[in-house]
């Protein structure tokens, strides 16, 4: 798949088929997600979800590009797109065009996001023309969680409902292949797909987008407590909880290892 032919999936404003993307930060959870997603994402979530960090805002390019490399080693059939973390791209054109180049140089990955809106048209533009596909990121963007206050669906009001639809229409007009809306109520949704000419993709912003995407771990049920957006399709740390316990039981008890797991001089 190439970023083209994911943007040609909307078409006058129609989706026959959603864009399926989930996020993945390792070779082999590449592997395993590669074959049923069109876009894999390098979300910085791997700050929360691989390095306990409380927030997107102290990733680094560094992790981004190290974990994006090893995305890409595991996938040949989705679009790899890896996010710019937070300070890497928000002073200036110029500097998102060094992080992006980096960052792609790094890790062979088609594409890269960022989050905001109107205020990062113009950095949009500059990356598109210069042979940089962007992502667009709407609604709640994690990075701002500081301005925001917390991590909220947003779209409640009038006017930050207006806002969400704009920014969208701004990225769109810059450029933007794809937009992530996030956490926003459904009418908002509905409203900004609407509004742009390519394709949404919606995390916590009802079935109405063009495509949807979902932390894996979150879905895979690999945390107790997920936002509410988030279904768990199965209890992997349910899984792990009990095969861990029964390793450990079986060291205990001298089980494990038995004579199948055992060299022997003449075998
Ligand atoms: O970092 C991330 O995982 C994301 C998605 C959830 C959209 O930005
Ligand atoms: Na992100």
């Amino acid at each position: 798949l190439t970023v083209p032919r994911i943007r040609a999936r909307k078409q006058d404003g129609v989706t026959t088929e959603p864009l399926v993307m989930l996020t993945a930060y390792t070779a082999r959870q590449a592997q395993l997600l590669d074959a049923h997603c069109d876009l894999l994402l390098v979300g910085d979530s791997l700050g929360q979800v691989i390095y306990g960090l409380p927030s997107t805002i102290p990733v680094t390019l560094e992790m981004m590009a190290n974990h994006g490399a090893a995305v890409v080693r595991g996938s040949y059939h989705s679009v790899v797109v890896v996010d710019m973390p937070f300070g890497s791209y928000e002073a200036s054109p110029q500097q998102a065009f060094e992080s992006a180049a980096y960052l792609l140089k790094q890790t062979g990955a088609a594409a890269v996001k960022l989050e905001g809106g109107a205020a990062m048209a113009p950095t949009i533009e500059f990356l598109n023309s210069r042979g940089i596909p962007v992502m667009g990121h709407v609604g709640l963007t994690p990075q701002a969680v500081n301005v925001l206050g917390g991590y909220g669906a947003r779209g409640r009001s009038d006017a930050e409902a207006e806002k969400i639809v704009s920014d969208a229409k701004a990225l769109d007009e810059a450029g933007a292949f794809a937009i992530v809306i996030e956490g926003v109520v459904e009418p908002i949704a509905i409203a900004a797909t609407q509004a742009v000419s390519c394709p949404t993709i919606g995390i916590g912003a009802s079935a109405q987008c063009d495509g949807q995407v979902l932390v894996t771990e979150d879905m895979l049920g690999m945390f107790e407590r997920v936002p509410r957006f988030v279904k768990r399709y199965e209890d992997i740390a349910g899984v792990i909880d009990r095969t861990v316990a029964h390793y450990a039981k079986e060291v205990r008890s001298r089980a494990f290892p038995g004579e199948e797991q055992t060299y022997q001089p003449k075998d």
